[in-house]
C-alpha cells in the first residue's frame, strides 16, 4: 500500500467535523513531506515535528517523497492536532508494519514533540462526540484527553502517552483495552466551594437581589464602597444556581476544552463556571478571537457567571462589545474565511464604587472627589450598557457588630430552593431554559397582564421618575420574577420592589 487514509477532526465553534488524512508515498532523490488542504501555519509545522518524530522511533521516511492531503479541501484546518494521523498515516503508507486494523474506521488527532511523546489537544470531547456519531471503532488520543473524552460512553477510546505506543497498538491492537475513567471523583478536585450566603452576614438587600438574579436570570450590578462585601456577595450566587442539567455540562465542557483551560482529569465540568476576568482585560480576552479563535471569558462563562468587578475600570470599547452577546447569548467571531460562534448564555454580574475614591454616600467616610471627577467614572458605561443590568443595587458597609455576629439568614439551599422552584414556573410558561430576563417586549406583552392598581404604580413611576419605555420593561420582568418566588400572579407589591432595583437615573 502506497496509500492510506484515517480520520481526524476540525472545529466550528464547538462542533467537530471529520477531516480526512489521506497519505500517498512515491520513490524520490530525498525525503519530502507536502501538506495541502487549507492548513494554517501551525499545521505546515508539523511537517518537520512528524519527520522529525517519525526518526527518532524508528521510522525513518528514507527517500521517498510524501503528499498529505487533509480533505474536505474548503473546511480550515489549525492548530497541531494533526501530528499523530498524519505520522500513523505514513508508517502505514510505508508499509513498514502489517496494521492489525482497518485505519480508517478510526479517528486519530495528537500533538507530537520531535521524541515523539504525545502533548493534549484542544476539543478532545467534540471529536469524541463526533467519533461516536460515525460510530467509529475507536478514537486514538493523547493520554492526557482520555478522561475528557470518555464521557462519550459508546466509543472506544485508546490513550497514548507517545507514537512509539500507537504505532504498537497498529500493530497488535488486541493487547489493549479500551480506556475506562478510574476514578470519578477526580472530577472535583479541582472545585472550589461557592460561598454560602451565610457566610455574608447583614447585607439582607442584597442577598434578596442575588435570589431574584438566580430566578429570573437578570443581570445585577452592585455600587457599594470598598469592603462592603460585593465580591463575598458575588461569589455566593453560584450556590444559588440550579445544578447543570447534562446538556448544559457537555456544552460547557466543550467550551472550556477548546481553550485549554479543562483541569487535566476533569471528565466533565459539573459545577457551573464562575469567571472573574481582570479589568485590564483585552477584547479578545472577554468576548473570544485570536489566531486560531478560541472561546473568551463571556463564553468560559456560559451556563455560569461572568463577574465584572470594577466594572467602570474596564475599558470602555472592550465594555461596548458585551453588549450584543449579552443579548443574543452568542458570540459570534468574524475572521477573513469564516465565522465561529460560541454560546455565552451568562448571568453577569458587576461590581463598582460609587466614585473613583468609593466613599460617596459612606455614613462615616468623606468622598474627596469632584463632581466631574465622579461624572467621568460613572459615563465609562454607556446608556445602553446600563440598559443590560435588570437590577441596580447598592451595597452599604458592613458595621463591626454586623461583622462579628453569628450567622444569620437562610442558607444558600433554602434560597437556591426557591429559585428552582420560580425557575420550574418560568420554564412551564416559556420553554425549558428561558427566564423572565429573556423576554422580549411582545412576550411581555402577552405574559405580563397588570391590574389597575400596578398600572397606576407603574405609570406614575414613568412621570415621576422619567424612566424609559426600556426601564420600565425591565422592572416588569424583575417584577415577573419577584411574583415567580412568591408563587403568585404579579401584584402592585411586586412591582413596587421591583422599582426598588432600579437605578437612580434611568
Ligand atoms: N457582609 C460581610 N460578611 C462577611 N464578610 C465580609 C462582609 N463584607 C466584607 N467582608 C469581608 O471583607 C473582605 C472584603 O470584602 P469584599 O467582598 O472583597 O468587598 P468589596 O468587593 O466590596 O470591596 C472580604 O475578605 C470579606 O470576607
Ligand atoms: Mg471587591
Amino acid at each position: 500500500m502506497a496509500v492510506s487514509r484515517c480520520r481526524t477532526f476540525t472545529l466550528l465553534g464547538l462542533e467537530a467535523l471529520t477531516v480526512t488524512v489521506e497519505v500517498d508515498i512515491a520513490p524520490a532523490d530525498k525525503p519530502t513531506l507536502v501538506i495541502v488542504g487549507l492548513p494554517d501555519s501551525a499545521v505546515k509545522e508539523s511537517k518537520d515535528r512528524v519527520l522529525t518524530a517519525l526518526k527518532n522511533v524508528g521510522y525513518p521516511l528514507g527517500s521517498q517523497h510524501c503528499t498529505v492531503n487533509l480533505a474536505p479541501g474548503h473546511l480550515r484546518k489549525e492548530g497541531a492536532c494533526y501530528d499523530l494521523p498524519i505520522a500513523l498515516g505514513i508508517v502505514l503508507a510505508m508499509e513498514k508494519i502489517n496494521s492489525g486494523i482497518q485505519l480508517d474506521n478510526y479517528f486519530i488527532a495528537g500533538e507530537l514533540s520531535l521524541s515523539g511523546e504525545l502533548r493534549p489537544i484542544a476539543g478532545a470531547l467534540s471529536l469524541a462526540m463526533l467519533a461516536q456519531k460515525h460510530k467509529a471503532q475507536g478514537l486514538l488520543i493523547p493520554l492526557e484527553n482520555a478522561p475528557e473524552a470518555s464521557v462519550t460512553t459508546k466509543l472506544n477510546i485508546y490513550p497514548f502517552t507517545n507514537l512509539k505506543e500507537a504505532i504498537a497498538f497498529l500493530i497488535n491492537p488486541k493487547n489493549y483495552q479500551p480506556y475506562l475513567l478510574k476514578n470519578s471523583s477526580q472530577q472535583h478536585q479541582n472545585h472550589i466551594p461557592p460561598v454560602d450566603l451565610q457566610t455574608v452576614r447583614g447585607q439582607y438587600a442584597a442577598k434578596r437581589a442575588l435570589e431574584i438574579t438566580a430566578a429570573g436570570g437578570h443581570n445585577l450590578i452592585f455600587s457599594g464602597p470598598p469592603g462592603s462585601g460585593k465580591s463575598l456577595l458575588a461569589k455566593a450566587l453560584i450556590s444559588l444556581l440550579p445544578p447543570l442539567t447534562l446538556q448544559e455540562a457537555l456544552e460547557s465542557t466543550k467550551i472550556h476544552s477548546i481553550a485549554r483551560m479543562l483541569p487535566t482529569d476533569t471528565n466533565l465540568l459539573y459545577h457551573r463556571p464562575f469567571r472573574a476576568p481582570h479589568h485590564t482585560i483585552s477584547y479578545a480576552g472577554l468576548v473570544g478571537g485570536g489566531n486560531i479563535p478560541r472561546p473568551g471569558e463571556i463564553s468560559l462563562a456560559h451556563n455560569g457567571i461572568l463577574f465584572l468587578d470594577e466594572l467602570p475600570e474596564f475599558s470602555r470599547s472592550v465594555l461596548e462589545v458585551l453588549r450584543q452577546p449579552l443579548e443574543d447569548r452568542l458570540v459570534t467571531i468574524s475572521r477573513a474565511r469564516q465565522q465561529v460562534t460560541y454560546p455565552c448564555s451568562i448571568l453577569c454580574i458587576a461590581a463598582m464604587n460609587p466614585c473613583p475614591c468609593g466613599y460617596t454616600g459612606h455614613p462615616t467616610k468623606a468622598c474627596k472627589d469632584t463632581d466631574i471627577q465622579k461624572q467621568r467614572y460613572l459615563q465609562k458605561i454607556s446608556g445602553p450598557l446600563w440598559d443590560r443590568f435588570d437590577l441596580f443595587l447598592t451595597v452599604p458597609p458592613v458595621s463591626y457588630q454586623e461583622m462579628h455576629q453569628a450567622p444569620t439568614g437562610e442558607t444558600s439551599a433554602t434560597v437556591r430552593q426557591r429559585v428552582i422552584q420560580a425557575r420550574e414556573r418560568q420554564y412551564a410558561r416559556y420553554g425549558e431554559g428561558k427566564t423572565n430576563a429573556m423576554l422580549t417586549r411582545s412576550q411581555l406583552d402577552s405574559h405580563c397582564k397588570l391590574d389597575t392598581e400596578s398600572h397606576a404604580i407603574l405609570k406614575q413611576a414613568m412621570e415621576e421618575m422619567h424612566l424609559s419605555a426600556r426601564a420600565a420593561d425591565r422592572i416588569l420582568r424583575v417584577g415577573l420574577t419577584i411574583a415567580d418566588l412568591a408563587n403568585s400572579p404579579l401584584c402592585p407589591e411586586h412591582l413596587m420592589e421591583a422599582l426598588s432595583y432600579r437605578k437612580a437615573t434611568t
